[in-house]
């Protein structure tokens, strides 16, 4: 196996992490996810579970990817032999990811041409759900695949495998570079409109204003330290396959610093953006701000179309930019998790990138299309549900709890100072062997019981059954399978890149 490809600049480590990090989570998640937990109390919350949980396991988790070089398989099986059925755990997880997760882009890009023409008129809610999924009478009902979704989601696949074939350097990070910064000027854009809006900061209020009576809430902070792990790409192989491409002298504590930071600040941002629109609307139709956000999908694709209708000969304007955003965001995270899941054939099968690619995204591609059918926004919903809160949640946990107790972690500690400008000490030792498990113990479990006592959503249980609880088994064990099979090359356990 040839030399291990890198990154060319630092600059575009940072826009490729970055974009990873800045999802469609960002722009639907996290606006809604405030407002509906106290407000400014909920940033603070996540400021919290940021300092404690978010940075340290970034940090972790660029450092062990650059000391051990390797993706999520690769790099915990250099930590331990015993250790490399956790990272095709986080690889399948990533699969189970990206086949509904790119649908959702296809989505955003359809709405980029429904923005020229508004074309929900003004019944944005029926659009969604009737003219354009199509959406059935429940999750077994597909009703076919969605003629008007699959020409979006062959251009979504489509960039995604040009970036990643093409190479980390030549590919992805060139994308990022472009994207992440167009990213960000049209959202700062759509926010500086948006604040000058006439309501808008009744909007901004519902948004920020804190709710002091929230801050012994549990609810609140497991929903800050729940979103934080799928938020910033932690825990499923992402950051560990990125920092596997970092030249040797690379500052870790302050690229996982800039990462998080960037990605909380474009959090803020798009808030702003969306919610200052919002209370335009709510204010034009002399309502409260309460009475028209909505959250998730709805917030995303019904409830703000709703609001840029109210914007007059600008709609259009407004609406292409919020979904080409939305698009832009969507895309540099689906490349990162493929990535993260192609880098793990690579280093198993000494496999070629290109043929990698080939493989792995034409079978994800295939999948795909099965949530681009009439059931796909139920399948949609059970999926995330499960791989996000039990997937995402018990794989970080089982990551810290190895890590941090049955490994040398003052060796990783050892590993980034010297080459880092901030150097980390007992905060993060303590952070990622005590914070961490018990915060991600705390929310799994609480959530594990909550389903087992109420069917999630109440979907019928054969449903969760198949797409919830199945998926989970498949992770799990297929994760062991995985990692039963023999490598390619078992020399490169042991030697190769190891710094
Ligand atoms: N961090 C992304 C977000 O906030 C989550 C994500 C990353 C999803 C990578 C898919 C792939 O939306
Ligand atoms: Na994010």
């Amino acid at each position: 196996m040839g030399q291990r490809e890198q990154w060319g600049t630092r600059f575009g480590f940072i826009m490729a992490a970055v974009g990873s990090a800045v999802g469609l989570g960002n722009i639907w998640r996290f606006p809604y996810m405030a407002a509906d937990n106290g407000g400014g109390i909920f940033f603070l919350c996540y400021l919290f579970a940021l300092l404690t949980a978010g940075i340290p396991i970034m940090i972790l988790e660029f450092g062990i990817g650059h000391k051990f070089r390797g993706g999520a398989p690769l790099t915990f099986a250099r930590m331990n032999r015993n250790w490399e059925w956790l990272g095709w755990w986080q690889v399948l997880v990533c699969f189970f990811i990206a086949v509904y997760y790119v649908v959702v882009i296809a989505w955003a890009i359809s709405y980029v041409g429904f923005s020229i023409t508004q074309a929900w008129g003004d019944a944005p809610k029926d659009f969604f759900f009737g003219k354009f999924l199509k959406l059935t009478g429940g999750p077994f009902e597909l009703g076919g695949i969605n003629t008007q979704i699959l020409l979006p989601l062959i251009l979504a696949w489509a960039v995604t495998f040009i970036s990643i074939y093409t190479g980390v350097k030549a590919g992805i990070e060139r994308v990022a570079k472009v994207l992440i910064p167009v990213l960000f000027f049209m959202v700062v854009f759509i926010a500086i409109r948006g604040v000058t809006l006439p309501g808008a900061a009744a909007g901004l209020n519902f948004l920020f204003e804190p709710d002091f009576s929230r801050l012994l809430d549990y609810k609140v902070w497991t929903a800050a330290y729940g979103q934080i792990f799928f938020d910033l790409s932690i825990c499923f192989a992402i950051m560990i396959t990125y920092a596997s491409y970092l030249p040797k002298k690379s500052d870790i504590v302050n690229n996982a610093f800039t990462t998080c930071l960037t990605n909380c600040s474009f959090s803020l941002l798009a808030g702003m953006a969306v919610f200052s629109i919002l209370g335009h609307m709510a204010f034009t139709q002399g309502v409260a701000v309460k009475e028209v956000a909505s959250a998730g999908v709805g917030l995303a694709f019904i409830t703000f179309p709703a609001a840029i209708s109210t914007l007059g000969s600008a709609a259009p304007l407004f609406g292409v930019l919020f979904f080409l955003a939305l698009t832009f965001a969507g895309i540099t995270s689906l490349i990162s998790i493929n990535e993260a899941a192609i880098a793990a054939f690579m280093d198993k099968f000494n496999m070629e990138r290109k043929k990698a690619t080939v493989i792995y995204t034409g079978t994800a591609a295939a999948c795909s299309l099965l949530f681009a059918t009439g059931a796909g926004l139920y399948i949609l919903d059970i999926v995330d549900h499960f791989t996000n809160n039990f997937g995402i949640v018990f794989g970080g946990l089982l990551e810290v709890l190895l890590i941090g107790w049955l490994f040398n972690l003052k060796s990783i500690k050892d590993h980034v100072n010297p080459i880092s400008d901030f150097k980390v000490g007992n905060w993060w030792l303590f952070s990622i062997k005590v914070v961490t498990p018990l915060v991600a113990g705390y929310t799994g479990i609480m959530t594990l019981i909550s389903d087992l006592k109420k069917p999630y959503e109440g979907y019928p249980p054969d449903a969760l059954f198949w797409m919830g609880w199945f998926v989970l088994i498949v992770i799990m064990v297929g994760g062991i399978l995985m990692a039963s099979v023999k490598w390619k090359d078992e020399q490169s356990l042991v030697k190769g890149g190891v710094t």
